[in-house]
């Protein structure tokens, strides 16, 4: 695997690559790799010739200061990983590489797509992740990106990006990998204690539930309330549950009131904020 540190060197290997007329497939992340990230890199590898993954912790994204000074760094087991699955190429920049001095960073207002769900919760996170992978796309310039459904909203939010500034990157919407039990894999589950780690996989088994009561309650706001009272039943705290379009991620009170629809929750478990979503119709 090669690793570059420099915008120009990646950039001209990547030339190179793109004048033998290889695809290029990009995974952008912060690191502290599990399965999850990997699945991403491996269909990514599936659809191209060659495939960057990025570990970039941005700064821009994080409202909370500590969250980003805490935020796991294991860089050496991160590069073994990737090595292991056969990615070819590690862009590992420092932040004067991202965010050079003078550097332009879009602006785009997300249409509210921001306000919702995560966005209410974390002032300007959205805007930071707009940023930063608007500007790896600047440097990467790939073929295809390659996002988690774990993270709905941002997947969205990219999608929106890419429909607004018609860029021709094609976007790929990759499935929740999961633990055995069910739980979204996530770094943040080894904060977990070993109650918390059991509670946790209850969020799951709620989501599928409500997949299959779906079928029969056509009134979502019925559903929603239906999903709530399990919650509540299992004793978990609930940042936010709902049932969205998943276009334009605003509330839906009826199931034909759009062609894809989704259930996004974030529920806190040991003080740990766990996301999940699952896709009711699509
Ligand atoms: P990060 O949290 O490192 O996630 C990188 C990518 O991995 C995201 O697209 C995310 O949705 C995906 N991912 C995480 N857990 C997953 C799981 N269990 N199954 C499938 N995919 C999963 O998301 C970010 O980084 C950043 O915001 C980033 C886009 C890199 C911009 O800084």
């Amino acid at each position: 695997m090669y690793l570059f540190k420099k915008n120009q060197d990646l950039q001209t290997y990547l030339n190179q690559a793109r004048n033998q007329g290889k695809q290029v497939g990009f995974v952008p992340t912060m690191g502290a790799l599990h399965k999850g990230h990997l699945s991403l890199i491996e269909q990514a590898l599936q659809e191209n010739d060659l495939v960057v993954c990025s570990i970039f912790v941005n700064p821009t994204q994080f409202d909370d200061k500590t969250d980003l000074v805490n935020y796991p760094k294991p860089v050496e087991k991160d590069i073994n990983l990737l090595q292991q699955v056969g990615c070819q190429v590690l862009y590992l920049p420092d932040a004067n590489e991202v965010y050079p001095e003078n550097i332009k960073l879009i602006d785009l207002d997300l249409n509210g797509l921001d306000k919702t769900m995560e966005g209410a919760h974390r002032d300007g996170h959205f805007r930071g992740v707009v940023q930063v992978v608007h500007r790896l796309l600047d440097i990467v310039q790939p073929n295809a990106l390659y996002m988690g459904q774990k993270d709905f909203q941002q997947y969205t939010i990219i999608k929106y990006m890419i429909q607004q500034l018609q860029l021709t990157v094609r976007l790929v919407r990759v499935p929740i990998m999961r633990e055995a039990d069910g739980l979204a894999m996530s770094s943040r589950n080894i904060r977990l204690g070993k109650q918390g780690r059991t509670k946790a996989a209850l969020i799951s088994t709620i989501l599928f539930e409500i997949k299959e009561r779906a079928k029969e309650q056509q009134d979502l706001l019925k559903l929603k309330q239906e999903a709530l009272l399990k919650f509540q039943a299992a004793d978990m705290s609930v940042d936010y549950f709902e049932i969205v379009d998943a276009n334009t991620l605003q509330d839906l009170k009826h199931w034909k009131e759009a062609e894809e629809i989704v259930a996004c929750t974030t529920v806190r478990v040991d003080g740990v904020r766990l996301l999940d979503n699952i896709l009711l119709k699509s």
